[in-house]
């Protein structure tokens, strides 16, 4: 193991949420993230169709079928996911996914869309925030196409350039946008989650 991938294991071995990620069956840290914004923000409900964006290993999409076991998911990613309870794996690249629905005609119907995706991190930032950007998106196009009116999406970003541009396409397109920063997520990181909440009527990009 080389200098840098050594510190990398050390200090994951080390952090309080993969610890209790292990502790409590979880499939990833990631979950305690999904899990304090639901207990604030309620957003997984009763009867709900929920789709999950770059959802492996699995923890957002098993913390909600173990929430509720009279929901939807369908969940999607790049990778191969081990099955779940009540989840509709997609294995695929959301844009192949994107193309699929609109081939479809769409859900129309999804009362959330949750995306924790993230591109291969390089660490160079003139790389990582454009790809980044480029695939929150794809996560927007698929939201607002899909939910329902009432419908909310929560996103992961990284906080740079480019990112004030993005929250002004949602805010034209949502009533209600919240960033939020859980505990769970890295105090040196530039990630940050947003929800939107009430899609409006008509989808407007900006300029128009
Ligand atoms: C941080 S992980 C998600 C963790 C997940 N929320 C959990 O709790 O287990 C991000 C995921 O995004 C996926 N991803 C990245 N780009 C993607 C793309 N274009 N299409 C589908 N999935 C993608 C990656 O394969 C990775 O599994």
């Amino acid at each position: 193991m080389g200098k840098k991938s050594s510190k990398w294991y050390k200090s994951h071995i080390n952090d309080e949420f993969v610890k209790l990620a292990n502790k409590e069956n979880w499939r990833s840290r990631a979950v305690f993230k999904l899990k304090e914004i639901d207990e604030k923000y309620n957003l997984i409900r009763e009867n709900s169709n929920i789709l999950d964006l770059g959802c492996a290993p699995g923890g957002w999409s098993q913390y909600a079928s173990q929430k509720l076991k009279n929901i939807n998911i369908t969940a999607v990613d790049l990778l191969d996911m081990e099955k779940i309870p009540n989840v509709n794996f997609v294995q695929s690249d959301i844009s192949d996914f994107a193309e699929k629905l609109e081939k479809n005609g769409n859900f129309k119907k999804i009362d959330l869309v949750m995306s924790d995706i993230a591109p291969n991190i390089s660490g160079i930032e003139s790389a990582d925030l454009p790809a980044m950007l480029n695939l929150a998106d794809m996560v927007f196009d698929i939201a607002i196409n899909n939910l329902s009116e009432s419908g909310s999406l929560l996103i992961k970003l990284f906080q740079g350039k480019g990112t004030d541009d993005y929250l002004k396409d949602v805010k034209s397109n949502f009533e209600k946008v919240k960033l939020i920063k859980p505990k769970a997520s890295k105090s040196n990181s530039r990630e940050i989650y947003m929800l939107a909440t009430n899609l409006k009527n008509k989808p407007k990009m900006q300029g128009q």
